[in-house]
């Protein structure tokens, strides 16, 4: 059996970043990874290294395993799993904070990130949070993992810890491969694209939730921040709004930048913002319509509870190789 992994964390609504550098790529590479098991699940554990209120976590953990049906994953090659439901990630991440040293996990970006901005009550489980997701990986042996660019180092950690782990304890692990994607693997905020578009952003003028009314979605981009010259050009250094905007036209058509800057050659912004607004909105209407279908029905549930099952038989198996192999068994 080969594995396609991969999970997204429910600390809020998925946004458009998370759609086109995860989710319909996921769906992209399941069309043509027929002979691969895709295992998919929402990354709860790893959610609350920030709080969450109790209410609104369980309601972002259903929203997020809808929005992966919605967004019209093949349930024939699929494992849609809770990763909470299934133990063995929290005993493989402990395994791994015994693998991975302080001062590797003290040059995740995302970590240094977080800590300059909270100062207070970095708590930590967002410390020792890259060892989980290693774990995640590591427990089914996953060949690839698509993810966007912010998820890359951690990728590279988990390569370091597999690797040290069968020089320790004899050949164990498959070392996993990233895979990312080229035009998408980092979606900018609409008001400051100098920085990524991220569920938990404090400003969501800037941020496109995928379940969030559809005039609200046209307003948000119309009022994208780009600059002053009108000319629709990829430069990322000097004009990163019009790029980011570019990003999202070019992962939605699947037209190179070249051909985008010639079809609007002397349009100004105006056009090119409301034609990506209605394609945007037609991308996003799709999945809501089927949203509204998965978040109300018992289906879901039930791929969830098959899922538990399957991911879980092949956790339980894995595990007591591990520890076995560690010495942890009488
Ligand atoms: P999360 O929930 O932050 O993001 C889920 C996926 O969306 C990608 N992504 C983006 N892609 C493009 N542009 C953006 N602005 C953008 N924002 C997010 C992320 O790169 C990711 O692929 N730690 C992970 C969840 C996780 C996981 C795993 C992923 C836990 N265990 C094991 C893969 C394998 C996270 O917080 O993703």
């Amino acid at each position: 059996m080969k594995f396609v992994l991969s999970g997204v964390k429910p600390t809020g609504i998925p946004t458009l970043g998370n759609y086109l550098g995860a989710l319909k790529n996921f769906v992209r590479l399941q069309n043509s990874m027929k002979d691969y098991e895709f295992l998919i699940f929402v990354a709860d554990l790893h959610a609350i290294t920030t709080y969450q209120k109790p209410e609104e976590l369980k309601e972002h953990i259903r929203t997020v395993a809808a929005l992966y049906l919605a967004c019209g994953l093949d349930l024939d090659n699929l494992t849609l799993f809770i990763q909470s439901e299934v133990h063995e990630h929290v005993e493989l991440g402990y395994v791994m904070q015994s693998v991975a040293y302080m001062g590797e996990l003290e040059r995740m970006t995302q970590y240094k990130d977080k800590m300059q901005k909270q100062v207070q009550g970095v708590t930590s489980a967002l410390f020792t949070y890259p060892a989980l997701m290693a774990a995640d990986i590591l427990l089914y042996n996953a060949t690839y993992v698509p993810v966007g660019d912010d998820q890359v180092q951690h990728l590279e950690l988990t390569r370091d810890l597999a690797t040290r782990f069968n020089s320790r304890y004899g050949e164990t692990f498959v070392v996993p491969q990233v895979l990312v994607q080229k035009t998408a693997s980092r979606i900018m905020d609409l008001q400051n694209p100098t920085r990524k578009m991220d569920k938990s952003a404090e400003n969501p003028k800037g941020c496109i939730f995928l379940t969030e009314p559809l005039d609200q979605i046209r307003k948000k981009i119309k009022a994208a921040v780009t600059d002053n010259d009108g000319i629709v050009r990829y430069d990322v250094e000097n004009k990163p709004g019009i790029s980011n905007l570019m990003s999202i036209y070019a992962s939605i058509t699947e037209m190179t930048f070249q051909q985008i800057e010639e079809k609007y050659h002397e349009c100004g912004y105006g056009i090119f913002k409301s034609d990506l607004a209605e394609l945007v909105v037609t991308e996003i209407d799709k999945v809501q319509k089927e949203y509204d279908y998965w978040i109300n029905s018992s289906e879901l549930d039930q791929i969830l509870n098959e899922g538990k099952a399957r991911a879980s038989m092949f956790a339980r198996s894995n595990m007591r190789k591990i520890y076995e192999k560690m010495g942890l068994k009488r």
